[in-house]
């Protein structure tokens, strides 16, 4: 990939202390595999920090579901882009409403073909290049959450979200991406925080283009 480790969100070092000794252990093969999990469970995917994965705590990813659920209403779609743990915690049915939309991932990650019709691969880099089936204009609310944290990146996201999006957009990225993210795509910041599993040292924020919950 062409970029740079500035771009890439940071863990702190505590946690990549933490992550170095699992890999270690892992190779060493000292990790015990547990009971089967249920494959929409946040985390069912390993996260994988070279694609630049941070999951959402679960209580972020159960926050972000319901606003989607809220601002697409019923019957509304949903387009979850590289934002798997949304997706994994609206099938999951743990959130009210859930059973009265629907979802799609778009993810670079192929381990996420386990979902089937409503997994779509994307890659950044080829905004626009989506199966002839994803419609223009066709997703009430299109969350994003871009690998990098650089105006190349958010850019080419914009592009896809423009594509997808028939009006709503909420954006989940690094706080340093602000000018951009109102720049590209008309997004103000919210005053919710979302938190990952693992800290991460960048302060992350959400953007939307309409008056979200998550501004107060
Ligand atoms: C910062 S993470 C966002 C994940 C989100 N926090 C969550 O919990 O679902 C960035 C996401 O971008 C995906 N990704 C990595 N490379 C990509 C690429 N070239 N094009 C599109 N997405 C990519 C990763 O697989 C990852 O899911």
């Amino acid at each position: 990939m062409s970029d740079s480790d500035d771009d890439i969100p940071q863990l702190s070092a505590a946690t990549l202390a933490a992550l170095q000794e699992f890999y270690s252990e892992e190779r060493d093969g000292l990790v015990q595999s547990t009971a089967p999990v249920d494959k929409y469970s946040v985390g069912a995917v390993e996260e994988d920090w070279r694609m630049s994965q941070f999951w959402y705590s679960d209580e972020t990813a159960t926050r972000l579901v319901e606003e989607v659920i809220q601002e697409a209403g019923k019957g509304g779609r949903i387009a979850c882009l590289s934002a798997p743990s949304v997706y994994q915690k609206l099938k999951q049915g743990v959130v009210e409403g859930s059973d009265g939309v629907s979802a799609v991932v778009l993810e670079y990650d192929r381990r996420f073909a386990t979902y089937g019709q409503e997994f779509i691969f994307y890659d950044y880099n080829e905004p626009l290049a989506l199966p002839e089936d994803v419609a223009p204009q066709s997703f009430d609310v299109v969350l994003a959450d871009p690998p990098y944290l650089s105006e190349e990146c958010l850019n080419k996201v914009a592009q896809t979200v423009k594509y997808l999006a028939k009006g709503k957009v909420l954006l989940c990225t690094g706080a340093i991406m602000e000018e951009h993210a109102e720049k590209l795509m008309g997004l103000k910041i919210c005053s919710f925080l979302p938190k990952h599993n693992k800290n991460l040292a960048n302060e992350f924020r959400c953007f939307t283009n309409y008056p979200s919950n998550l501004m107060s």
